[in-house]
């Protein structure tokens, strides 16, 4: 059993979690995912990594009720445990085995903060001060700011109404720090699905290489069920084993954004009778 060890509330409706899980915690990496199980009528939900202590032997994720699933998953407490808790999956980050002395922009999206994180701390323990754009519609669902600070002095704010930072979309935020001279090698994006097709078609347009996060459906993880299909440069790729990081230039969103769209009523429907 994987006990929940500390649990907070980071905004409405998101939650972190400190799991005590020290075979994950062991070998997890910035970029993977779990996939987890409440209990025995729980559903196998895929969660990012944020963070992992391999001396405490704890893993932290972050969930956002956005359906029954994840709501029964919020609804446990500090002691509570959670029957699986089975990952590291998907691969590591690409920059970590690769070139990654150059410039970063991330932009982090709602709870993309959260996957975000240990790439950035990573970064940091190397001596690299990335860029990161943190999105949110209001300051009240800004999170990891602090901890972001606490890494990089270039950390920067946009909300959608204008309450913290600047008023308006993390692209138009993106396009204006390469107007005023900043210049990135490279930007990952991680966020909700249509942030990521936004990001991907301005730095294609500013032709800067980008590599999105995808947080498609998936079931078992391992590349046998196919619910996590994504078609990427005209091929069919599976985010679980082959991802969940890809080029944003060659993925189809528009496709990624139908398959979500039909799950999301799905989810919704139950959510709707869990809450009666
Ligand atoms: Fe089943 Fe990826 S989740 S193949």
């Amino acid at each position: 059993m994987y006990k929940i060890l500390a649990k907070r509330e980071l905004a409405p409706q998101i939650v972190l979690m400190d799991v005590y899980a020290p075979r994950v915690a062991a070998s997890a990496r910035p970029g993977q995912f779990l996939i987890v199980i409440a209990d025995e009528k729980g559903e196998r939900i895929p969660l990012t990594v944020c963070d992992y202590d391999k001396e405490r032997g704890t893993v932290t994720i972050v969930i956002q009720t956005i359906g029954a699933s994840t709501l029964r998953i919020a609804q446990l407490g500090e002691g509570d445990s959670f029957l699986d808790f089975v990952g590291p999956l998907g691969m590591p980050s690409e920059f970590l085995e690769g070139d990654f002395n150059k410039k970063f922009l991330f932009v982090a999206g709602g709870l993309g903060a959260a996957p975000v994180y240990p790439q950035v701390k990573w970064l940091a323990e190397q001596g690299i001060a990335p860029h990161v754009i943190i999105g949110a519609k209001s300051a009240d669902y800004l999170i990891f700011e602090n901890e972001f600070r606490a890494l990089t002095p270039n950390v920067h704010i946009a909300t959608d109404d204008g309450s913290r930072g600047f008023h308006g979309l993390v692209t138009a935020l993106l396009e204006k720090l390469v107007a005023r001279g900043e210049s990135f090698d490279e930007v990952i994006a991680i966020g909700p699905m249509v942030m990521m097709k936004f990001v991907a078609l301005t730095t294609k347009k500013l032709n800067i290489k980008t590599i999105v996060s995808l947080n498609t459906l998936m079931v078992d993880g391992t590349g046998m069920c196919g619910a996590c299909r994504v078609t990427v440069g005209g091929k069919t790729r599976f985010a679980c084993v082959e991802g969940p990081e890809f080029d944003g230039h060659e993925v189809d969103f528009d496709e990624a954004l139908r398959r979500q769209a039909m799950y999301k009523t799905i989810e919704d429907r139950r959510l709707a009778k869990e809450r009666e």
